[in-house]
């Protein structure tokens, strides 16, 4: 299918769930406040990767954590192909030291924004192309 529609209704905050998206996992997370608040904390000179791999957005976008997330109105929710950059293991969510996912093939942490933080990852999860058709239902792709 090229593109596909998730309800995301019975995602409270803190919650998470995986699509099945061409053939690959997607990760959408209604993130809690203090994630998206740690997120936001960290200094982009601190990042691995500074680029916020956000296929809605330039290529040149910095992952800051608005550019990472589903954007404003909307920063909660966070949306990426679970996909681990180094050699495409599937990360474990709410995992490792930065509070976000963990890729245990390797060990690659992954912060609460997606971000790579350390591990032999290079780059940041990517989000897909994704636009919300109502306040409860995502399409992507
Ligand atoms: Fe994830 Fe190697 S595949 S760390």
């Amino acid at each position: 299918l090229a593109s596909i529609e998730v309800d995301v209704s019975s995602l409270q905050p803190g919650m998470s769930l995986t699509a099945k998206w061409r053939g690959k996992p997607v990760f959408i997370r209604n993130r809690t406040d203090k994630e998206v608040e740690d997120a936001k904390a960290v200094p982009l000179e601190e990042l691995k990767d500074p680029v916020a791999r956000n296929a809605n957005l330039a290529p040149d976008a910095e992952a800051n954590d608005l550019d990472r997330s589903a954007g404003e109105g909307k920063e909660n929710w966070i949306v990426m192909i679970g996909s681990c950059t180094h050699l495409g293991c599937v990360p474990l969510g709410q995992a490792g030291d930065f509070g976000g996912w963990f890729c245990p093939c390797h060990g690659s942490h992954y912060d609460t924004a997606g971000r790579v933080r350390k591990g032999p990852a290079p780059e940041n999860l990517p989000v897909p192309t994704f636009t919300f058709v109502s306040d409860t239902v995502i399409k992507i792709g």
